[in-house]
């Protein structure tokens, strides 16, 4: 029995639109908790709310109910940019007042919002006389998952920050992890647990603390508190989303983007979404070098050849990394000789910007801080000012060191000087207002931010929508260098986990298959379902030119998928096993479809349902081919055209570590 369960006291309850959820709010002996019910079963126990505040007793006993209200909505919004182009923001929701009933007698609300897939709440804290500010030392917040279940997570806390290797463990078994983490119980109900807005205040672990009960962990910040913020002021929301299916799970995802505000951006039609090229491969395989000299790859000439390449095929963006000085010392975190207003002598970046132009193709930028943030933040108005006034419209953000090593400046210095360094997370408070004062920065002068290193997403693309991608786990590159290397189940990981917060630029589309001395564990066909399968509105086209010279056939596929869709179906799979996705063109009745497996070949039977009706398609099928396999026959590959209706089904035969990709022509 959980420890409330015998003296519980419901003093609030909220069901979602459909009566599928429940959330009720208990009191026992003055402590508050609330627990989450699916169709009256008991999904999370008793799970305690609270803080424990600097220099005052914790928020977490002498409670009473104040009072109490409801709401509701069912609303649908358009995004400018994503994998739907109308989101529906259907739930009811509840605020509880709650006061101590002792001295100091503080008081806070809890806010739930809860939908037929999912739910979410927050701490509000109004003004009130005696409570200035909150000095945060630890938020108290449980999630103690009743039903025996697995767990799909990584690491938090440590020094990768969030590049880790998904691991499948029993739910018992996770010792302190990232969010989105996800869970499958034993009777098959499949849970997320994550955070919306996440704005002004310290990212969420999730610690064990015992079986299967989980307390909110918040990234420390450089002072010993966590978090540290005047009155008023609300909480990040705290997501479950819960969902019968793998699939349904996925779709469940819209609750983050429902829980953001509004855009705050107004128009940014500026932004386009759009696939990219980059003199980027090549560094990762040491065939070229950030550094300036002989193998310097940010030369005038190898640029140009990129733009040439772009504008061939259609692709928008060229991005350009070591265009600027900073690189030829040990740059691992160290940013301190990393200038964005000016590039290296021979990277000619008025002459590039303008031939770019002239073939209606942009740079993008790439600001690798190497942690030096407080370093760029004196240089970034103006780095986007020069980034505008080329044409360089998305930029590329870095924060490569060891969590936990950001570098702040506290006082004195100067632009060129360090000041006195405080280290702060990479998802502590004052990193997470870091990127808003990027993401702000960068639109005034209308470029969209692509960040690297990122802090998590919680959904912020709504109200800042050229906040477009991140990476935020192991992209592609790990192909090229990783030890251990990404395996053939990775991405069917990320699918259910990383890709639930939102876009990933993940640098699909390695058609080479070979990284530095070591081979890419996927087929030739999986490369390009990663195109419709992991959602970015700015896509990478990775490989080097020479290399999709080679396989020209499989490279038209990569041509033509959009990276803007104007509805997404998830219609089938198991979390790190398979998925397969279709979604529309934004700009088209053109569908397109995208499968992959783990490192187990797989026959599935696809229904062509979400095709329109009585339309004729063409399907431009590009398969795994004969005997395909990752270890021993990647390339085996084939491509094929049959015409298909609504009514059809087709069987999708996927290699072990294979994938398949599918254009549906409308007629
Ligand atoms: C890590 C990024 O993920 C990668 O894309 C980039 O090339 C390097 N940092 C250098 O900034
Ligand atoms: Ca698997």
């Amino acid at each position: 029995m959980p420890w409330a369960d015998l003296h519980a006291e419901t003093v609030a309850r909220i069901e979602s639109p459909g009566k599928v959820l429940t959330v009720e709010l208990d009191l026992s002996e003055g402590r508050l908790a609330y627990r989450v019910l699916r169709f009256g079963e008991p999904v999370i126990d008793d799970s305690r709310l609270g803080f424990r505040l600097r220099g005052a007793e914790k928020l977490e006993r002498n409670l009473a109910l104040l009072s109490t209200a409801t709401d509701s909505a069912d609303a649908t919004w358009e995004q400018p940019w994503g994998e739907n182009r109308f989101v529906r923001d259907h739930h009811n929701a509840l605020r509880a007042r709650f006061h101590e009933t002792a001295a100091p007698g503080r008081r806070f609300d809890v806010v739930v919002r809860v939908f037929d897939d999912g739910l979410g709440f927050r701490y509000e804290f109004p003004e009130q006389s005696g409570m200035d500010e909150a000095i945060i030392d630890d938020e108290l917040t449980e999630f103690a998952i009743h039903d025996p279940a697995t767990a799909w997570w990584i690491p938090a806390g440590e020094w990768n920050r969030y590049e880790y290797l998904y691991q499948r463990t029993p739910l018992a078994q996770v010792t302190q992890a990232h969010t989105p983490m996800t869970v499958r119980t034993d009777n098959g109900l499949h849970i997320a647990f994550h955070e919306a807005a996440l704005v002004d205040y310290a990212g969420m672990w999730l610690r064990r603390t015992e079986g299967q009960r989980f307390r909110a962990q918040l990234a420390p910040a450089s002072e010993g508190w966590k978090v540290r913020r005047s009155l008023p002021f609300h909480t990040p929301w705290r997501t479950v989303q819960i969902a019968d299916s793998a699939a349904a799970l996925y779709e469940s995802s819209d609750l983050t983007l429902n829980l953001n505000e509004p855009n705050k951006l107004g128009d940014v039609g500026w932004f386009t979404p759009a696939k990219y090229v980059g003199v980027w491969w090549s560094l990762h395989l040491d065939t070229e070098t950030w550094a300036t000299g002989k193998k310097h790859g940010a030369t005038t000439a190898n640029t140009r050849r990129y733009i040439d390449f772009a504008a061939e095929h259609g692709f928008r963006g060229v991005l350009v990394e070591g265009w600027n000085p900073g690189w030829d010392g040990n740059w691992f975190g160290n940013g301190y000789d990393f200038d964005f207003t000016r590039a290296t002598d021979d990277f000619d970046i008025e002459a590039l910007s303008a031939y770019a132009a002239s073939k209606g193709v942009h740079l993008i930028g790439h600001h690798e801080t190497a942690c030096a943030v407080s370093h760029y933040e004196d240089q970034m108005e103006d780095a986007f000012a020069m980034n505008a006034r080329l044409g360089i419209d998305v930029v590329k953000t870095g924060y490569v060191c060891d969590a936990g090593q950001i570098e702040r400046r506290i006082d004195g210095g100067s632009a060129s000087g360090k000041g006195r360094i405080v280290r702060e997370w990479h998802d502590g408070q004052w990193n997470a207002n870091h990127h808003l004062r990027a993401v702000e920065a960068a639109a005034r002068h209308r470029v969209a931010i692509n960040a690297h290193e990122p802090i998590k997403d919680t959904g912020l693309r709504r109200t800042y929508p050229n906040w477009v991608s991140r990476e935020g786990a192991r992209g592609m590159e790990y192909g090229a260098w990783g030890n251990p290397t990404n395996p053939p189940e990775h991405e069917v990981n990320l699918v259910f986990t990383r890709m639930l917060s939102g876009p990933m630029d993940y640098t699909p589309g390695i058609l080479s298959l070979q990284g530095r001395g070591q081979a890419i564990q996927t087929t030739l066909a999986k490369q390009l379902a990663l195109y419709v399968v992991l959602y970015s509105p700015v896509q990478m086209v990775a490989d080097l030119p020479e290399h999709y010279a080679k396989h020209r056939d499989a490279f038209q596929f990569i041509e033509d998928v959009p990276a803007d869709w104007a509805e997404t179906r998830v219609l089938d799979g198991e979390v790190g096993d398979f998925v397969t996705f279709a979604r529309k063109d934004r700009h088209s009745e053109d569908w397109y479809l995208g499968s992959i497996s783990d490192e187990h070949g797989r026959l599935l039977e696809v229904p062509l349902s979400f095709l329109q009706p009585g339309r004729r398609y063409t399907a431009q099928i590009y398969r795994d081919g004969d005997g395909a396999h990752w270890r021993d026959k990647p390339f085996a590959f084939a491509r094929e055209q049959r015409e298909v209706t609504s009514a059809d089904v087709l069987t999708l035969k996927l290699a072990a570590g294979g994938g398949q990709a599918i254009r549906f022509v409308a007629h």
